[in-house]
């Protein structure tokens, strides 16, 4: 079992969920070139697969809510999405952010002059049928980052199947269980880590308890506020995935 030890304020890790997605679009290179800036610990994105066997960072099925286009990602080729504007919703000064290849946001994070982590979250990963995971595994080894030594990256989905695979792919990778309503049995090496949602954790101050019992460290999804940082204190969470991560570590700093 893992040791647990109390945490202070200080210790908390803060994951930028989207990149600084409070500020900018989400999962645009601005985002999380932000998100380096403001002291984030890790950096937050989702990926799915184009029909091209592209990974991309985009949180929907569709491109609707996050771009000028119409579509679903999976049934696009790269070539399709880079055409569109994933910045414009959020305003002029934002128009003309191109769609973020993972490889691109892995790229950017190695190159930042601090260590800087990937909290990287498989999306609808069932329908690819094993393809996401296999692409993501082999981007990471490119990079060398595959077998976990570098401590860097770290997977998540709300799917078992997905944890699964990816750790018979890459057992080295740390993964963490997304919880969104119901809890299903989950432990290591299975997953280390157990990522409830923070409604979840409002709800239900004592699953942090529980998990913890298991010997899971526990990470909340997505605390922007100030009496939500509290109660994630409290309850002994070690990190905090936020889309504001300048303001979630300014407060930390400051208790
Ligand atoms: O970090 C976990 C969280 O991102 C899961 O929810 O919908 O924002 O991907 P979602
Ligand atoms: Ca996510």
């Amino acid at each position: 079992m893992t040791q647990m030890q109390p945490l202070t304020a200080r210790d908390v890790r803060v994951i930028a969920h989207r990149g600084a997605s409070h500020e900018h679009p989400e999962h645009t290179l601005a985002a999380y070139r932000q998100a380096i800036a403001d002291g984030a610990d890790a950096l937050e994105c989702d990926v799915r697969l184009t029909a091209d066997h592209q990974l991309v960072c985009v949180h929907d099925r569709r491109v609707e809510r996050t771009s000028d286009g119409r579509g679903v990602v999976s049934a696009m080729t790269y070539e399709e999405l880079s055409a569109l504007d994933f910045g414009g919703w959020r305003g002029e000064q934002h128009r003309g952010a191109p769609v973020l290849l993972f490889e691109d946001l892995l790229k950017e994070a190695l190159a930042a002059d601090r260590p800087v982590g990937l909290a990287v979250e498989t999306k609808h990963p069932t329908r690819a049928g094993g393809r996401l995971e296999a692409e993501l595994v082999r981007v990471l080894k490119d990079h060398g980052l595959a077998d976990g030594s570098a401590g860097l990256v770290e997977v998540m989905s709300f799917s078992r199947n997905a944890l699964t695979r990816l750790n018979r792919l890459a057992p080295g990778l740390p993964a963490v269980y997304l919880i969104e309503r119901r809890l299903r049995p989950v432990r290591p090496p299975f997953a280390g880590h157990a990522g409830p949602g923070i409604d979840l954790v409002r709800k239900d101050p004592g699953l942090v308890a529980r998990l913890r019992a298991k010997g899971l460290r526990v990470r909340v999804w997505t605390v922007d506020e100030p009496e939500d940082v509290e109660l994630c204190l409290r309850l002994g969470v070690d990190t905090l995935i936020t889309n504001r991560p300048r303001e979630v570590r300014e407060y930390l700093h400051s208790l």
